[in-house]
């Protein structure tokens, strides 16, 4: 039985930019998706929704989502691709576009994107697109996605020149985050999922960093009420940095804490490596390179690593990818400026940007002493 019962917690999202403004609500809670339509109808009114999923999820989940608007009146259709990051192309924005178009979707359409941050950034532009905008109700059923992608309003598809580099700022009208859903959900995506929550203590909240820490047995087994503080926490800190700065020039920088290098060494292991696990080698190894550069004081490379160990995620960056390659990569990451490459460093564990320093330019040759010729040491 749905536990709908259970209450939901509402993080207000509001977002005041040069072109655009916004204000919504983060909804979490344990059940929260068999009781969905009527959240659905208040935050998104429309005539009809279309729902976007992939072939993984729609099994799980969609038909609970439809029912439940079938039985408030709303009428729904589902449009499925197949599941994976090499589907967040153009070629599925089209296919999904020409399906809606079809089926006759006009402008009284609202998105429903059902399913990971693949999901959530392919739905999100389709609706930032489809006859010039539609709204979009994010629906995220990874972690990741719950935490990180379906707050703030990026929406993209990947080009072969490289990740998300195709794509527009939208803001959802709500997002619907239900932890049950994380029951199904693979155990190596749930950690990585949990890498970026372990990134959001780094940089603004060392208490809820030691409660993950403390809590990590809970959370990996699916305890609904340590999964709803997690999420709760962990989208307020996300929601206050990006508040703060919906385009990227200033606090929003600390959220890019261990990927800069952890974009390089995903792209490096050729993607063999999930996200999450990429970055949390990222802040391993960031958090090394802020201590030689002294930013960041020493210690805190170790206990993050000790962290991050305990949830059961890679600290050090694998033996067979090469530095040069890794360094190479971070130079073409869209944050290398001028030559020198700009990192995201926390000063200690829950602090970033203390006197508005967002962006440290590091040299080739620090970074390389920190890589090492393998694995950086547990120092
Ligand atoms: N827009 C943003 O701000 C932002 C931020 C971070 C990441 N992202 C994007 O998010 C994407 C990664 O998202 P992800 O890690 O959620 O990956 P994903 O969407 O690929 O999901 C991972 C896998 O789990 C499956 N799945 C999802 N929910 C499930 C569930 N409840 N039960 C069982 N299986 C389930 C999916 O079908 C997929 O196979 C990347 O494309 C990344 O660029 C976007
Ligand atoms: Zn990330």
């Amino acid at each position: 039985m749905p536990d709908t019962g259970r209450s939901v917690h509402a993080i207000p999202i509001t977002l005041e930019a040069a072109h655009s403004s916004a204000q919504y609500e983060v909804l979490v809670g344990a059940g929260l998706l068999s009781g969905c339509a009527e959240r659905l109808s208040r935050a998104c009114p429309a005539h009809r929704y279309a729902i976007i999923s992939d072939d993984r999820v729609q099994p799980l989940y969609a038909s609970v989502l439809r029912e439940n608007l079938a039985a408030d009146g709303m009428q729904s259709d589902v449009f499925t691709f197949p599941a994976g990051e090499e589907h967040k192309t153009r070629a599925t924005w089209a296919a999904v576009t020409d399906a809606m178009l079809a089926a006759g979707l006009g402008r009284d359409t609202a998105v429903v994107a059902l399913g990971g941050g693949v999901v959530g950034d392919l739905a999100g532009f389709v609706a930032a697109t489809y006859m010039r905008g539609l709204p979009v109700a994010q629906v995220p059923t990874t972690l990741l996605a719950m935490i990180d992608a379906s707050v703030g309003g990026k929406t993209a598809v990947d080009t072969p020149a490289g990740k998300n580099l195709v794509g527009a700022f939208h803001q959802p009208a709500v997002v619907l985050a239900d932890p049950t859903v994380l029951r199904t959900l693979p155990d190596e995506h749930f950690r990585s999922g949990l890498a970026e929550a372990v990134k959001h203590g780094a940089i603004a909240d060392s208490d809820h960093l030691a409660w993950i820490a403390a809590a990590t047995t809970s959370l990996l087994s699916g305890d609904s009420d340590a999964l709803v503080e997690l999420i709760v926490r962990s989208v307020q800190i996300k929601a206050d940095f990006v508040s703060r700065d919906e385009r990227e020039t200033g606090p929003r920088k600390a959220l890019n804490f261990g990927h800069t290098i952890g974009h390089a060494v995903e792209a490096v292991s050729g993607f063999r490596l999930l996200h999450g696990e990429a970055v949390a080698i990222g802040m391993a190894v960031e958090a090394s390179i802020g201590e030689a550069i002294g930013v960041t004081r020493h210690g805190t490379a170790a206990r993050l690593r000790e962290i991050l160990l305990h949830i059961g995620l890679p600290v050090a960056v694998p033996p067979e990818l090469s530095r040069e390659e890794i360094l190479r990569s971070t130079r073409t990451d869209k944050k290398a400026r001028a030559g020198r490459v700009e990192y995201a460093l926390i000063e200690e564990l829950g602090q970033a940007g203390a006197e508005g320093s967002w962006g440290y330019a590091v040299e080739d040759e620090v970074v390389r002493g920190v890589l090492g010729d393998g694995a950086p040491t547990s120092d």
